[in-house]
């Protein structure tokens, strides 16, 4: 194994890993780029999407209990003067009078000294809200103005009583949704770490208030198991405790993972009590209050239980756990070994399950019929063009877990072989048991 690159040397090899295969890059990027937005590229997609999709099916999909919704980003104003957070969503923030930088508070070593050039000629520490300011309708005034959602969850409260009345469900139950949220970041950093536009996966668990603990620590420990699924243990996933809560917040962890940078936050397990609820009845004027037809007809404030993951802060930590780089074998003149950069990604989100490959171009037609095939049940592409060996490593470097090489023996024998990307063992498959043979492999 090569001594593999730690910190920011690490990072800076994923960024450029990322720009160069088309992972992630910056937005507008040929006009200088835009500071806190990043765009996902054909590989990045793919694996956004495949992670979107995992999330989904374990937290939707496969439980009776759990709904879904897409709700919009802009939304009536009033729910985040409501959620407070119009008030109270704020970083306190000081500028350097000598460099012009601008700084978190909470987040300098010395409050009264520029991280940036030393001086210790700051202006006095100020709220700045996060909320992102647009207008809605044809006159930019303050009547007009609305907001672009800061956390998704804020319309599933909202949602509450469409969702029950269109599914029937009873308490305790939970909605899921998945989509942008936007902060105005003063210092975005640590590539998509921290975003300005930044996509969240939230669900909102509904229960009786006597309950709330009980699932409290249900979602947690259930949240882990996912964690654990995608690979990360306790060398590398550790959780946070809270002591400090919000006055109506009965506890709250966080689910932490190193990145290269340090330990980071990925999502968060509140129980958030009935605040939102009972705020956003008290502002529209509609009893969000629950009643159990079970138990007498009895009036209850439901107690909402969240868990709140970031997609993006998810797919760095992924790429960045997956990153490494060994000593291989090459055919390279005055050269012995070469180094292999290859990503250990889970199967279920590598944005390539499967490539397939011909040995040579005269075999195009069958191996890229074979892949025709294939690409209807995996995330699959066709390479032909360089040496094998070039092609496996273009292949590892996007943490494609299987490459299928269709050979002049495949021709008579109606098999391939099927490389792996961790042990690149190679094993021949009849084409006839491909698929099965894919399934187990990919499915976690
Ligand atoms: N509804 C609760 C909520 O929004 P949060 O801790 O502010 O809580 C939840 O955000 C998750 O969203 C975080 O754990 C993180 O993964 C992600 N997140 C928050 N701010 C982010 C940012 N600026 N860029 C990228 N991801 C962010």
């Amino acid at each position: 194994m090569a001594e593999i690159a730690v910190g920011q040397e690490l990072m800076d090899k994923i960024v450029s890993l990322c720009k160069r295969r088309g992972f992630v890059f910056p937005s507008s990027e040929i006009y200088g780029g835009f500071n806190g937005f990043w765009d996902y590229g054909p590989y990045g997609s793919r694996m956004k999407r495949a992670l979107e999709n995992f999330w989904w099916h374990e937290m939707v999909e496969t439980r009776d209990n759990i709904e879904g919704l897409d709700s919009t980003i802009i939304a009536n104003p009033m729910i985040w003067k409501a959620s407070g957070h119009l008030d109270q969503f704020s970083d306190l923030m000081t500028d350097c009078k000598s460099c012009k930088a601008r700084h978190r508070v909470d987040q300098m070593e010395d409050p009264r000294t520029c991280p940036n050039c030393g001086s210790h000629d700051l202006t006095e520490p100020r709220e700045f809200n996060l909320m992102m300011k647009t207008f809605v309708g044809p006159v930019f005034d303050d009547e007009h103005v609305a907001w672009l959602r800061a956390e998704t969850c804020q319309p599933i409260f909202v949602d509450f009583h469409s969702v029950r009345v269109a599914t029937r469900q009873k308490l305790p139950f939970g909605i899921a949704q998945i989509g942008k949220a936007f902060r105005n970041e003063i210092n975005p950093r640590n590539f998509t770490f921290r975003s300005r536009e930044f996509t969240q996966m939230e669900m909102e668990f509904f229960c009786d208030g006597e309950q709330g603990m009980e699932f409290f620590e249900y979602w947690k420990q259930e949240r882990q198991k996912y964690y654990r699924r995608l690979g990360f243990d306790d060398s590398n996933m550790r959780i946070y405790v809270h002591e400090k809560l919000a006055h109506y917040a009965k506890a709250a962890i966080d689910i932490e993972v190193l990145f290269p940078f340090g330990w980071g936050e990925l999502e968060g397990v509140h129980h958030r009590g009935t605040w939102d609820m009972s705020r956003h009845s008290e502002f529209s004027g509609n009893d969000l209050q629950y009643v159990d037809h079970d138990n007498g007809a009895r009036k209850l404030m439901p107690t909402v239980i969240e868990t709140s993951v970031g997609l993006d802060r998810t797919i760095l930590a992924l790429l960045t756990k997956a990153y490494d780089e060994e000593k291989a074998a090459t055919k390279k003149a005055d050269m012995e070994e070469d180094i292999r950069v290859v990503l250990h990604l889970p199967p279920v989100v590598a944005p390539i399950q499967v490539a397939v490959l011909p040995q040579s171009k005269k075999l195009k037609e069958n191996a890229y019929a074979l892949y025709k095939e294939i690409d209807r049940h995996f995330r699959a592409e066709y390479d032909e063009t360089g040496s094998i060996g070039k092609r496996y490593r273009r292949q590892d470097e996007i943490g494609t877990p299987y490459c299928v090489t269709f050979d002049f023996d495949s021709l008579n024998d109606n098999a391939v072989t099927v490389r792996d990307r961790d042990t690149m063992e190679q094993e021949r498959v009849n084409v006839t048991q491909l698929r099965d043979y894919l399934e187990k492999k990919t499915e976690i």
